[in-house]
């Protein structure tokens, strides 16, 4: 049984205030932060390297999910490795050294997470789930905020969690793109348990508290009905 968990990321965040962003987020009661390293090549975007990391560490204790959408991440993997992230994802598209990333992540004693595009299917990856904690499937199109949550994702979900089953496996599923109250929902009843907020969140300057817990108890609503029913 995994817990739910609920990461922000601070794509859309006011960078001038970054520090009173991530307070906010924390005020908000969301489980971790998901910072998105792009590097204008890999994605059309580009926003910032490890430094920014490394700054994040030292004003939260909150765990940093590091979203690498990077080319040849192999050039550069020692920086984010010691950048003080919690869990650093690799997306197979961005480099042929995908075990080989991964064991020196595991190594560094951060959990390790492969990020699959869009329009990559989940085939490229079962030859490493052995080495995952986390499988992130980007459920838009990349490289931006506030884009449309795309429905192919569902299956993806379906199928990650079939391959999971079936070799008894136990990375969690995390879904991150266009995720709202309703395709949060159906992400969660198609089995994932850790879900990306960005423009949810960051569309609602006043009451942030009051999305992340509204989005908590949506995905959370069946567990709710049977403890609910326990207590009738
Ligand atoms: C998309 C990024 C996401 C993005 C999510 O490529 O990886 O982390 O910030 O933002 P929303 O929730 O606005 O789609
Ligand atoms: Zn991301």
């Amino acid at each position: 049984m995994f817990s739910l968990i609920i990461s922000s990321s601070i794509l859309n965040a006011d960078y001038l205030n970054l520090e009173k962003e991530i307070k906010s987020l924390e005020d908000s009661l969301v489980d971790s932060i998901h910072i998105d390293i792009m590097d204008g090549r890999f994605v059309e975007h580009t926003t910032w390297g490890a430094s920014i990391i490394t700054s994040i560490r030292e004003v939260t204790n909150l765990p940093l999910d590091v979203h690498l959408m990077i080319d040849s991440p192999e050039r550069n993997i020692e920086e984010y490795v010691s950048s003080g992230a919690d869990t650093i994802f690799i997306h197979p598209e961005s480099t042929v050294y995908l075990r080989k990333l991964l064991k020196i992540i595991k190594k560094n004693k951060i959990r390790t997470g492969v990020a699959l595009k869009l329009d990559t299917p989940i085939n490229v990856l079962v030859h490493c789930l052995d080495l995952v904690d986390t499988v992130l499937l980007v459920t838009c199109d990349e490289g931006f905020g506030g884009q449309p949550f795309h429905p192919l994702s569902l299956k993806k979900i379906s199928e990650l969690k079939k391959v999971r089953e079936s070799n008894n496996l136990s990375f969690s599923i995390e879904v991150d793109g266009g995720i709202n109250m309703k395709s949060g929902k159906q992400c969660k009843d198609a089995g994932a348990e850790r879900f990306v907020l960005g423009s949810l969140i960051f569309k609602e300057p006043t009451d942030r508290s009051g999305v992340v817990h509204r989005f908590r108890n949506n995905i959370d609503s069946d567990n709710q009905k049977v403890r609910g029913d326990k207590n009738e």
